[in-house]
């Protein structure tokens, strides 16, 4: 595996490529990460991934200085899921100009529900990125996991925004045994909160599971309390439909609907999603 810091050097390894596909990381690898690399493999002659802990989607410097680093770690995994190149990009590689005075995106209603609203400026740190990224690399294919439901549509606008020429591809969650959705961040729970942490995904059955019997705000409040009562600080539990995540107040079979939750636990925010239908 080629490790590559620097975006020329890059440029210079991947101008001969018939098909590039691209995997955008911040590092701590799982096997979510592998099953991308994997999926791109799969369909591509040269796989990228890149880690880079992107200091302007984090809008708090507590939560980004405690993002776990796991280089060494990483690249073994890299290696041997056989990536072809690890980009692994400065702060001043990708931010050459500093950290200030950054460009705006027009992100529209994703920006104002969700992660969105509770995270301001958020998803334009991951709009800038990736757009950056996307021109470093090249790729024909860019893969992103479905855990981060709502990244996905912000990241195919931007590209639609920008005429970027590169075909999404969304894979689905990886899970622990227990239904906790991999995540980097799971390495920061305590082995207490780990424990009550699947709480979030048995929130997110149960309601698909009720979908016929009981209305949505109904098992939103009793979720909420059982939530609360075991410890986590929920910060919503709603539905949306799945196409635009426009938020829907109570279940509506002629939409594609998906349940959506953000929760502290353990001073973590663990994030998770479902599609009901
Ligand atoms: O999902 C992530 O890990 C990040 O938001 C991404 C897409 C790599 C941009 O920094």
């Amino acid at each position: 595996m080629y490790i590559v810091k620097r975006i020329l050097e890059l440029q210079n390894l991947l101008r001969q490529k018939a098909s590039i596909g691209f995997v955008p990381t911040m590092g701590a690898l799982h096997e979510g990460h592998i099953s991308l690399i994997e999926k791109s493999k799969s369909e591509n002659e040269t796989t990228v991934c890149s880690i880079f802990i992107n200091p302007t989607q984090f809008n708090s410097l507590t939560d980004l200085e405690k993002y776990p680093v796991t280089i060494d770690a990483d690249i073994e995994k890299l290696v041997a899921a056989k990536t072809d190149v690890l980009f692994l990009p400065s702060v001043e590689e990708m931010y050459p100009s500093g950290l200030e005075n950054m460009p705006i995106y027009d992100i529209g209603y994703l920006d104002t529900i969700l992660d969105g609203k509770f995270r301001p400026g958020h998803f334009n740190g991951v709009s800038l990125i990736v757009h950056k990224l996307l021109i470093a690399v090249k790729p024909h294919k860019l893969y992103l996991g479905e855990k981060d439901f709502q990244q996905c549509l912000v990241i195919k606008r931007m590209i639609a925004l920008q005429n970027l020429q590169v075909e999404v591809t969304t894979c689905p969650t990886l899970r622990d045994e227990d239904g906790l959705a991999k995540s980097s961040r799971n390495a920061r729970l305590s082995a207490e909160a780990r424990a009550k942490a699947p709480l979030i995904h048995a929130c997110l059955v149960s309601i698909k599971d009720n979908v016929n019997t009981t209305s949505f705000q109904q098992t939103q409040q009793n979720w909420i309390q059982k939530l609360t009562k075991n410890g986590f600080d929920t910060e919503y539990i709603l539905l949306a439909n799945a196409d635009n995540l426009e938020i829907l107040a109570e279940f509506d079979e002629s939409k594609k609907m998906v349940v959506l939750i953000a929760a502290f636990l353990d001073g973590v925010r663990l994030i998770d999603n479902l599609r009901i239908n």
